[in-house]
């Protein structure tokens, strides 16, 4: 491998050698068998590009509007929790990377660092991330925390309402690892970590032991009357749950399996983004997240009618290799391998990206 990396992949191996076995098994895993974890990833090699000559394509333009926001590249980071665990500067270093960038990033309740301190350290386009928690006074609490402190969408995580079987944790024994929890009380603490000693599979998830399983699509309505953000709703999965949210009247959905690590043996979420876009497109601005390692991966989720993507293991990575600045070389190497895909497709713009530029191959071996 190169000394310096070169690749996303790169990025991954040497967080592999630095980490902590424990903690670089809590980010790499998935559920059980870790099936669509590798179909996730996969999926993306057998979907063909289809490049194009004498365009004149000589620059192009990668900024897009996404929820009314300008974004100078249609990537941005997944909202996931910790990021303390691969620099001590965490969800401060993401968001001054993704400011930087001029794309928006996603703050996990999960937070290393508090809402208020990720506010703080850098004025950029920021959306926060919660779950429809049992006691809905603590959802409505975090949200308007994060209304104060200047967010400008809330993420609704709807794919972690039961305890998920992450196989490496168990073996490991991850959950009873010491977890950082600042952005809840003592009390919230002590409340998920009752709820989560009554699973043996929990995998220790701050706040996990809180997720309501019995939220449902009505809830949106007592949710549109404790805030004004855009609402998101992450985790949509089949084109009945997207058409649903459309007809419900979500903002925005995120199609995402949760980095595979809450259900095994699903559809890849690159597989399943157009039945969700058919369903919900027209309505809805549709993301996705799984998987998305190379430039080429973004173009791919576009042409199947992505309006943006976004990553989540990469952001552990480049963190771990430099904190800010690391993130910082994760996002550039996919801004230029996206272009690299843009100008060799004859895609000036992102709106020019349509279906015409993949065409999808059953797999050659
Ligand atoms: C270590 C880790 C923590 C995560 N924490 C959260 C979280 O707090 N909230 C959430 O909605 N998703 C969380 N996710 C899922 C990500 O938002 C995202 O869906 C997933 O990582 C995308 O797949 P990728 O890692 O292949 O890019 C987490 C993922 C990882 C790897």
């Amino acid at each position: 491998m190169a000394a310096e990396p070169i690749n996303l992949f790169d990025f991954e191996a040497l967080a592999e050698q630095k980490m902590e076995k424990v903690e670089w098994d809590y980010i790499a895993g998935a559920a059980t068998d870790e099936i669509t974890l590798r179909r996730t990833r996969s999926a993306y090699d057998h979907i063909a590009l289809r490049p194009r000559v004498l365009t004149g394509t000589a620059s192009v333009d990668m900024s897009t509007t996404i929820l009314g926001q300008r974004i100078s590249v249609p990537f941005m980071t997944s909202p996931a929790g910790g990021h303390g665990k691969a620099h001590p500067d965490g969800e401060l270093a993401t968001a001054r990377a993704a400011a930087k960038f001029g794309t928006i990033m996603s703050m996990s309740a999960n937070g290393t660092h508090t809402i208020e301190d990720v506010a703080e350290t850098v004025d950029g386009p920021r959306w926060y991330q919660c779950y429809f928690y049992r006691n809905r006074e603590t959802m409505a609490g975090m949200v308007k925390r994060a209304e104060d402190a200047g967010y400008k969408a809330l993420i609704v995580t709807l794919d972690s309402s039961w305890p998920s079987k992450r196989e490496r944790n168990i073996r490991n024994d991850y959950g009873n690892r010491p977890r950082e929890r600042k952005n809840y009380t003592p009390e919230q603490v002590k409340e998920g970590q009752q709820l989560a000693a009554k699973s043996k599979f929990d995998s220790g998830l701050s706040g996990r032991g809180q997720n309501d399983p019995g939220a449902t699509w009505e809830d949106l309505k007592w949710l549109r009357t404790v805030t004004d953000l855009p609402i998101i709703f992450k985790g949509i999965m089949t084109g009945e749950d997207g058409l649903l949210a459309a007809e419900y009247g979500v903002d925005g959905l995120i199609v995402s399996n949760h980095g595979s690590r809450n259900l095994d043996t699903t559809l890849s979420t690159i597989e399943t983004l157009p039945e969700v876009v058919e369903a919900a497109g027209s309505k809805v601005d549709v993301l996705l997240d799984g998987g998305i390692r190379r430039g080429s991966d973004i173009a791919k989720a576009l042409a199947l009618g992505a309006k943006a993507v976004m990553f989540g293991r990469p952001i552990f990575w480049g963190l771990n290799y430099g904190g800010e600045d690391g993130l910082t070389g994760v996002l550039e190497i996919l801004r230029d391998e996206l272009e690299i895909t843009m100008v060799l497709t004859g895609r000036p713009t992102i709106a020019s990206i349509d279906s015409s530029l993949i065409r999808k191959m059953p797999p050659l071996d």
